[in-house]
């Protein structure tokens, strides 16, 4: 028997085109091809949850102001202050949940500020900068961001300050979101600001980065925090999702600290958490160029393949790290009731790629979509563990979708990847298995590898999604697809991908990385396909 680890070495090695090997309990590898996908449709690994599509919105840079709202009296484009094609884009990719208002923000936020008419709403210094050029305004405040989530279609996700407000703050915001028409005061006042009926907020997020901006406590302090905060809090019959800060990457004894605490009185206190939220941000450090912080973290658009892959290796390590926090809150929630919600994820690189400059704002190239796509890939072959996640943030910022300035408005290469992925939401995720030559490439001098071809694959009704990654520069994958427990009757590809790596859409060329029909030939249950280098592919498999 040939290994799968022996294959994709010898494979790398000596010449992957002239391998045709039997790889046990696999079908034979055709010859030509020099990679393999086996679908197997009769291992199926739980429902991928929609809200693994999510969108993340913070107070920060252009975000929110220029990005999400630009007021009523704009001559942008908009419903009601919201910029109309942000809204039109979003219900396009069927966006699920979108987190709000922070991040970091979250933290220093007084959600009272922010309802009311809006020219008597207070002005206030923001988390991101004390200039007063950034004053937040609060104009965009619960109702606009309510009626944002309305019509785009999209769950909200509330994340609460547990630094700097008590928990009562926090009963009164559930209490202004859900309490019913003419109950409370609170619901009084909602109705007052145009919504008579309650907003049935489920998502709660009871704080954020609890490690570090949220207020900088131990596993252990934040612990007895979130025990304070679940302690008590009102339902209205809605069917409340507490979610507690997690750790940072792979900081797995937070983890395991957070839960020791938290059960440490009471076991039955685990029943108080939905899911646990994950960060991680891929930085692509050139450590030893530099001490500066932000001067060590990769450039936006100039890049080299070193770069390029080790952003796809930071991005990758999502993988392990979502299996070893799943490990060890085995230990703690046996029948694994609570979910991971990675409601922060992207590459984050040094300031400066763009013209408007914003606060955190980076341009999006062909390599973030490739990396995004990964990624997805990871969250849909984990259906069982992850319960959403968000990439960081919507527009004018990070993984943006969405990058705008004035009245232009463009979609990112990053954007696609979200449109091309949206049909495996609410899909039975089905294991995927590839065999692909290992790419090599040189960090730090020495010889690294990457995987070849990483993938994922759901089923709906008679429909199979397979959502496909090659991140080789300059590697086509001739890849034959065994479909096992299912046969092809037709299929359609989509491809997005670029001549060159530093490829992004640009206000002057907003359609210069787009996906493009490619064709396929699909029939029974093995079918041959070419991944072109730097590619996400889709291939949409109608099953007979
Ligand atoms: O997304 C930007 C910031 O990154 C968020 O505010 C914070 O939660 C994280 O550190």
């Amino acid at each position: 028997m040939i290994e799968r680890r022996s294959f994709l070495k010898m494979a790398a090695g000596v010449g992957a085109s002239l391998l045709a090997p039997r790889l046990s309990g696999f079908a034979q590898l055709a010859p030509g091809a020099d990679s393999q996908i086996d679908v197997l449709a009769n291992e199926t690994l739980g429902t991928i949850a929609p809200e693994i599509y999510g969108h993340f919105v913070e107070h920060l840079g252009a975000v929110v102001y220029n990005g999400v709202w630009v007021g009523e009296q704009s001559k942008i484009r908009n419903v009601g202050g919201l910029r109309q094609e942000l809204v039109e884009s979003l219900r396009q990719i069927h966006s699920p949940v979108i987190r709000w208002p922070g991040g970091c923000f979250a933290d220093s936020y007084d959600w009272k500020d922010g309802i009311g008419p809006r020219d008597r709403r207070p002005r206030r210094t923001g988390f991101w900068s004390d200039d007063p050029k950034f004053v937040e305004t609060n104009e965009f405040g619960t109702d606009e961001f309510m009626r944002f989530c309305k019509l785009t279609g999209s769950q909200p996700y509330l994340a609460v300050n547990l630094r700097s407000l008590p928990a009562e703050d926090f009963y009164r915001w559930i209490e202004y979101c859900n309490s019913p028409a003419n109950s409370t005061s609170l619901a009084a006042q909602r109705e007052a600001n145009g919504a008579r009926d309650p907003y049935g907020v489920r998502y709660w997020g009871v704080g954020n980065e609890s490690w570090g901006c949220g207020g900088n406590f131990t596993a252990e302090e934040y612990a007895v925090e979130f025990r304070r905060y679940a302690t008590w809090f009102p339902r209205f019959g809605v069917d409340m999702a507490l979610v507690a800060s997690g750790p940072s990457s792979d900081d797995v004894n937070w983890t395991q600290k957070f839960f020791e605490k938290l059960v440490e009185k009471d076991p039955g206190q685990l029943g108080s958490i939905h899911g646990l939220s994950l960060h991680h941000y891929a930085w692509n450090l050139s450590y030893g160029k530099s001490t500066d912080w932000d001067a060590a973290k990769g450039d936006a658009v100039k890049f080299d393949a070193q770069e390029w892959y080790e952003l796809m290796r930071e991005g990758a390590r999502l993988e392990p790290m979502i299996q070893d926090h799943w490990k060890i809150m085995g230990q703690f929630d046996r029948k694994h009731r609570i979910k991971l919600f990675v409601d922060e994820w992207g590459p984050w690189y040094k300031p400066g790629s763009t013209a408007t400059g914003h606060l955190l704002e980076q341009m999006i190239t062909l390599r973030d979509a490739v990396m995004s796509g990964l990624t997805l890939n990871i969250f849909n072959r984990h259906p069982e563990k992850a319960g959403m996640a968000n990439t960081a943030q919507l527009v004018n910022c990070l993984n943006s979708l969405f990058l705008t300035d004035g009245d232009k408005f463009l979609r990112t290469p990053v954007y696609h990847v979200f449109d091309m992925y949206k049909d495996h939401m609410g899909g039975s995720a089905v294991r995927t298995v590839e065999s692909a030559p290992e790419i090599t490439y040189t960090r730090a001098g020495s010889a690294a590898h990457f995987p070849g071809l990483q993938s994922s694959g759901s089923i709906r009704g008679k429909e199979l999604m397979l959502t496909v990654v090659n991140a080789s520069l300059d590697a086509p994958r001739e890849t034959q697809i065994s479909l096992r427990g299912v046969s092809a009757k037709s299929a359609t590809a989509t491809v997005l991908t670029s001549a060159d790596m530093h490829d992004r859409n640009t206000f002057a060329d907003p359609d210069a990385v787009a996906p493009k029909a490619s064709s396929v030939a699909a029939t029974g249950n093995r079918f041959r396909y070419v991944f072109p280098a730097k590619s996400v592919t889709q291939l949409r498999v109608q099953l007979a």
